[in-house]
């Protein structure tokens, strides 16, 4: 019954997406129209987290000028760059309110050294996408998934410990999701 209902949402959430971002694209001839909003949804199907997915590509501006794979790539990949960037604030401000000898002001740090490296990679995964060196955006986006994986292992270490409570779960948990999303469509560029 359970699993019932969740695959009648995810139904819903793939048919809703193939409505919400065919909507968004703008193509003179039909024919065209038909190819591409095909494509877009044949995209959203093969991402592992379609919520979260749409939602992330609708929260960009330009999702309204996506006409085609590379750009949803590109739209996906930005939103992806901008939650690490804030992220990376957020790590900082965190800091800034931690006791400078705490465990916790430790794993803040060593967070922050992690996320500056994932925001990198993504920064240099524009430049590969435009190339169409996939296997480089591969590796660099694995390894930008891992640093958020870092982060979290890092406060898990003390689990008897008040500060081996991590802050960054939900926002580790969505940049890797994030990531897996970018990635899966990158593999339909292929
Ligand atoms: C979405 O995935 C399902 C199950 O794999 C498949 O039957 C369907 O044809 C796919 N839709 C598109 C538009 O690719
Ligand atoms: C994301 O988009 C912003 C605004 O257009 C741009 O400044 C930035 O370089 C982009 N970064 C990536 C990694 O796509």
């Amino acid at each position: 019954m359970a699993s019932r209902e969740a695959l009648m949402v995810v139904f819903w959430l793939i048919g809703s997406s193939f409505f919400l971002l065919g909507t968004s694209i703008r193509l003179a001839d039909d024919q065209d129209h038909r190819n591409e909003e095909d494509l877009v949804s044949a995209a959203c199907n093969r991402t592992f987290y379609v919520d979260i997915f749409i939602s992330s590509i609708r929260s960009d501006p330009r999702s309204s000028t996506i006409s085609d794979l590379k750009g949803l790539a590109d739209v996906a990949l930005n939103v992806t760059f901008v939650h690490g960037m804030e992220t990376l604030e957020y790590i900082k401000h965190l800091n800034s309110n931690s006791p400078a000898a705490s465990y916790r002001s430790g794993c803040l740090r060593d967070s922050a050294e992690v996320y500056a490296d994932a925001v990198q990679s993504l920064q240099d995964t524009v430049h590969l996408l435009r190339i169409r060196d996939f296997e480089k955006v591969n590796t660099l986006v694995s390894a930008a998934m891992t640093d958020s994986d870092t982060c979290e292992e890092g406060f898990n270490e003390v689990l008897d410990d008040a500060e081996g409570v991590s802050p960054l779960t939900q926002r580790n948990q969505y940049f890797s999701k994030l990531c897996s999303n970018f990635l899966a469509i990158t593999k339909l560029l292929f």
